[in-house]
């Protein structure tokens, strides 16, 4: 059996993810390829108690030690019970969020060393990557601003800017030193975004 390929899609609030996601579903069922859908946090039954624990406004601080590693114990839960299994059936994987955002959002906003997450990644994903991610850069101004208009911001969503401006510039300087991840522009129109997606799979996926 021919293994699947794990395809994740990136980017801050208001980015433009669900969309892009419909993108890649309508390539791969064109060309008739099975595929699963994840998200992260969550994705099984465990990952998502987890996920509401991370998104979930409370009175209780979440420390950022306890986020990052909320973040981990969701994705073990989906890369060993739902990620794998899929792709080792043949299936392609989309994946809402992976590894990545754990980069940008607590080493770039939160400000974990390297280090620090390089140790709880080699535990968890034992040096497992996604074979393609979909980078959608965004100003946050104008992410957060759509984000808004969709209504209530979660827990993390409701940080400062600056925090934003963190997490996207930890993504860009990432996206930069790793081929396998593609840096879509998302303020230009719907349309260009979406020719941008099919061409960079078109491209990819092929042969
Ligand atoms: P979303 O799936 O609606 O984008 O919400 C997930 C939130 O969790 C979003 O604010 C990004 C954040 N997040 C992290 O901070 N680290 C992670 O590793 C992941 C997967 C998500």
């Amino acid at each position: 059996m021919v293994q699947g390929k794990f395809i994740v899609v990136e980017g801050i609030e208001g980015a433009g993810k669900s969309s892009a996601i419909s993108v890649i579903e309508n390539f791969l069922q064109q060309r008739d390829v099975a595929f699963e859908k994840t998200r992260e946090p969550g994705g099984t039954v465990i990952a998502e108690k987890l996920r509401a624990l991370v998104k979930e406004p409370s009175d209780e601080q979440v420390t950022p030690e306890c986020e990052l590693l909320l973040m981990y114990a969701s994705r073990s839960q989906l890369l060993h019970n739902k990620i794998k299994p899929a792709l080792d059936s043949g299936k392609y994987v989309i994946g809402d969020r992976h590894d990545l955002s754990s980069r940008a959002y607590q080493g770039g906003g939160r400000e974990f060393n390297d280090d620090t997450i390089n140790t709880i990644a080699d535990i968890t994903l034992k040096g497992f990557k996604p074979d393609l991610t979909l980078y959608l850069d965004i100003e946050p101004e104008l992410g957060l601003a759509r984000a808004q208009a969709r209504g209530e911001l979660d827990r993390i969503e409701q940080e400062k800017i600056d925090f934003f401006h963190r997490v996207r510039n930890k993504y860009l300087s990432l996206a930069t030193l790793d081929d396998s991840i593609f840096i879509v522009d998302a303020s230009q129109t719907m349309e260009q975004v979406h020719r941008d997606i099919q061409n960079i799979l078109g491209e990819q996926l092929s042969g």
